[in-house]
């Protein structure tokens, strides 16, 4: 496994991290069972990975829960654990409480990385309280490193602002080859101020796996409602996925593992695809190590300016 800085002088984590939303309960599908997310992340930590994502919000803390399990497996300093604060918790005393909860069900005493899910969707509490609620658990050392998620340019500015002793490390933002919107401000924000990405759906949620195709759906309840999935856009994508598939048997790969691959190229971007299963993981860790040449990085550019997919 390869390890990077996480932001600017930030920590050391593995290239590829493991995300954790898929132990949050049946949401992901009928197939989703406890042991198997607890195996899945075991198996990530023995292939290198230590990065591992969670947040409150996933199965109500079900996910932090199964998570513990692992934790208490692999041992504490194995792990670089990062949660996620919910959009409704974002009060200061709100903070402070949700936080103790995610240490409580993750059974440890400091979180590595604690983010902000979503900026304020109700707009009604001050982002400088949230922010200074985070720097007092950093001071209090519940937290190690407070980052975002979903945060357009300006919230970070914003965020940042309100931060006198430390900086954000990382925001966690939507990105995979078919859903690029961040490419426009966001990474290239976060790459000149030495704040980390984490790209979540970095496979497109299993779309650019190849496994999936109009007579094969998905039938999940994340899955049925999202855009990816669309009949046009599912088809719009077969091309892609063709490609995928070429460019991986050239190298013994993937096409889940080449898609990974496509955003290893920017440094600063850690994917944390989610794993079901030990399989899933360790496939996923076998994304990092080695890269995909000039010319196949070309080709796949030239194939994506002619994907067009249903706008979301
Ligand atoms: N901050 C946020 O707002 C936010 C939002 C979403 C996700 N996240 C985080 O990001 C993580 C990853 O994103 P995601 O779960 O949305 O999408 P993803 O990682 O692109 O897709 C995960 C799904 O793809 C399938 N899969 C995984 N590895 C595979 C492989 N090697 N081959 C074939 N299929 C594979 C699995 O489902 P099947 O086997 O059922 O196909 C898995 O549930 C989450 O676990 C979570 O930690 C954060």
């Amino acid at each position: 496994m390869d390890y990077v800085a996480l932001g600017r002088g930030g920590p050391k984590v593995s290239a590829i991290g493991l995300g954790m939303w898929q132990a949050g309960g049946k949401a992901w599908g009928s197939d989703v069972r406890d042991a198997d997310c607890r195996k899945a992340m075991e198996r990530a930590v023995e292939l290198g990975i230590n990065l591992v994502d969670t947040a409150e919000a996933y199965g109500e803390g079900h996910s932090e829960t199964v998570m513990s399990r692992a934790i208490k497996n692999v041992g504490r300093d194995n792990v670089f654990i990062a949660t996620k604060v919910g959009g409704w918790h974002l009060r200061p005393d709100d903070v402070r409480k949700a936080c103790a909860a995610s240490l409580k069900r993750l059974g440890v005493r400091e979180i590595d990385l604690y983010q902000v899910h979503w900026p304020d969707p109700w707009g009604q509490v001050p982002l400088r309280e949230t922010m200074k609620a985070l720097e007092a658990l950093q001071r209090a050392g519940k937290i190690r490193h407070i980052g975002v998620s979903n945060f357009a340019v300006r919230d970070m500015r914003e965020a940042r602002s309100h931060l006198s002793r430390t900086d954000l490390t990382s925001n966690q933002v939507r990105y995979n080859m078919l859903q690029r919107d961040v490419e426009k401000e966001v990474l290239p924000y976060c790459a000149r101020e030495g704040i980390g990405i984490l790209a979540w759906s970095p496979i497109g949620k299993g779309l650019l796996s190849g496994k999936y195709h109009n007579g094969r759906r998905p039938k999940d309840r994340v899955r049925s409602d999202e855009d990816l999935f669309k009949p046009a856009n599912v088809r719009a994508s077969a091309p892609l996925v063709r490609e995928l598939r070429r460019i991986g048997k050239i190298h013994g790969k993937t096409p889940a593992q080449v898609a990974l691959a496509w955003l290893l190229r920017h440094r600063h971007v850690v994917p944390i695809p989610g794993g079901k299963r030990p399989s899933q993981a360790a496939e996923n860790a076998g994304a990092a190590g080695w890269s995909l040449s000039s010319r196949e990085l070309r080709g796949l550019d030239a194939i994506l300016r002619r994907t067009r997919l249903d706008t979301f």
